[in-house]
């Protein structure tokens, strides 16, 4: 297999992908599975395709991991290493990996969980004879998320899963990951308007304090998210091996009731943004490296997004995001800080006060980090325009960051036009680290506490900054380009005979 190398956002070389599924850390490589189409880029023939990365910016795309039966799509899930080979699927030496996933079945009557093992370090599986290894009758349950709990006088298996129509998180345990018991469940409350998906549990410091971990529950949800279509939740509280408990219980909602903005508003999200959904973190790495991928698209509209003929694909993975609760006026958040690429140094300045009358241009290349220091008077207004597919505003006046991409939505598929909106600091200095991709946006504001994600329409290559109303001090304006080598991306499958670009 020739080297095959994808930059910043994995994407498979041909395709349907949506969410990342297996996330685990093993062996000094990143392995990342997910939702995978082999035949081509619609969502369908559910398998888990499978990449990795040894430092989760440059990605190699591996042959297809877990594939689609006659009965069953694999659908979302994820995998763990047992090391005390509590499954007894090892071989003499080597613990097994375990995957734990959805056997959808085709006729969509049933869905029910199942679990794969792998002793090659995740590059082939065998699925266990056993399988289903849990069946509740139900025909939505599924996205099983596991993890080893280690109680005061026990470890075992956890797994969080979704009764998906329902709205409810359902917990179990095993000991040995075939045979698994009932914990308890959580909803439907916060945001119920759509089916729950691709729930997580994990524990995390606040502010790094030993002695003050919470445990943060994500749940996604589609449609009915803040931005539109489908969002994720997030939930902060307390696990003691058997039930979650929030510390704040967002409000009970029945299962379908559609929430206004402003009730929508006062839950956590992960993401403001449109395209960040099915997020899940890693397992094989400390709590304190917490780390998160999302499906960087939205089920309104991935279906419509244009494939290019020579190589038809569709989905993208997001940045991976480390994970960190933060105190922020009494209230605990969770904080993303992006994995960054390496970047070249490209333009900045510092200290220019900007006013209505004088925009500032320079160059945006296709891949880059923006990164925007201001000061902002109390009814100032700082705009950036992304090459003309999209404004990034920030408006002192109403406290909000927003992302405007109706400006080149007309060639995108219907419900693409929006505008995104999230409550920001905005006195003092306002920092903003932009991730762009030549078909997507990463804003990280409130020190990582506040993100919108989106993609975007294709755009030139020029940003212009300006202001609106009183004058805005620009302390710092950097535009660094993302290093890149995806000239000799060729995939497993396309080894040979065609290159993604270039050739
Ligand atoms: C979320 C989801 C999951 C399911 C998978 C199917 O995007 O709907 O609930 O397992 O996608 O591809």
């Amino acid at each position: 297999m020739t080297p095959e190398t994808c930059s910043m956002h994995f994407r498979p070389a041909r395709n349907w992908m949506n969410d990342p599924n297996g996330l685990i850390r093993h062996d000094d490589r990143y392995h990342l599975f997910y939702q995978y189409n082999p035949h081509g880029p619609t969502h369908g023939y559910l398998s888990w395709g499978h990449a990795s990365s040894v430092d989760l910016v440059s990605w190699t795309e591996h042959p297809v991991a877990i594939e689609y039966t006659p009965t069953d799509e694999i659908f979302s899930g994820s995998a763990v290493l047992d090391a005390q080979n509590t499954s007894g699927l090892g071989v003499a030496g080597a613990a097994p990996l375990v995957a734990v996933y959805t056997l959808a079945a085709r006729t969509g009557e049933r869905q029910t969980q199942g679990i794969a093992s792998s002793t090659d370090g995740g590059h082939t599986w065998a699925p266990y004879p056993g399988n289903p290894v849990l069946d509740r009758g139900s025909a939505h349950f599924r996205d099983p998320k596991v993890f080893r709990y280690q109680g005061a006088d026990d470890a075992y298996w956890v797994m969080v899963a979704v009764e998906a129509v329902e709205r409810r998180v359902v917990l179990y345990r095993s000991d040995d990951l075939i045979t698994w018991d009932y914990l308890s469940d959580y909803g439907p409350r916060g945001a119920t308007e759509g089916v729950w998906e691709c729930p997580d549990l994990f524990p995390l410091a606040v502010d790094g304090d030993p002695d003050d971990v919470r445990w943060v529950l994500l749940i996604s949800i589609n449609p009915g998210g803040i931005a539109g279509g489908s969002g994720t939740q997030y939930v902060i509280g307390h696990f003691d091996g058997v039930r979650f408990v929030p510390d704040d219980a967002p409000p009970r909602r029945p299962a379908g009731a559609v929430a206004t903005r402003a009730e929508l508003a006062e839950l956590d999200w992960l993401d403001h943004g449109r395209d960040c959904y099915a997020g899940v973190t890693f397992s094989g790495l400390p709590d304190d490296e917490r780390t998160l991928i999302a499906w960087m698209s939205n089920w309104e509209y991935a279906g419509g997004l244009a494939v290019d003929d020579e190589a038809p694909r569709r989905g993208a993975m997001t940045l991976a995001r480390r994970l960190s609760l933060v105190r922020r006026q009494g209230r605990v958040l969770v904080r993303q800080q992006p994995v960054a690429p390496a970047t070249d140094p490209g333009s900045a300045l510092s200290d220019t006060s900007l006013t209505s009358d004088a925009p500032l241009q320079t160059e945006l290349p296709a891949r880059c980090r923006v990164e925007v220091l201001a000061e902002l008077p109390p009814d100032g207004h700082l705009r950036l325009d992304l090459g003309g597919s999209a404004l990034v505003e920030v408006d002192a006046a109403a406290g909000e960051l927003r992302l405007d991409r109706r400006p080149r939505a007309g060639a995108m598929p219907d419900g693409f036009a929006s505008v995104e909106s999230v409550g920001i600091t905005t006195t003092g200095i306002v920092r903003l680290e932009i991730w762009l991709d030549h078909d997507s946006a990463e804003i990280f504001a409130d020190d990582g506490t506040r993100v919108i994600t989106d993609l975007l329409a294709e755009r030139g290559r020029t940003l212009v900054v300006s202001a609106r109303g009183d004058e805005v001090l620009i302390r710092r304006l950097s535009v660094d380009a993302v290093r890149v080598d995806d000239t000799r991306y060729t995939a497993w499958h396309d080894a040979g005979v065609a290159s993604m670009r270039g050739a």
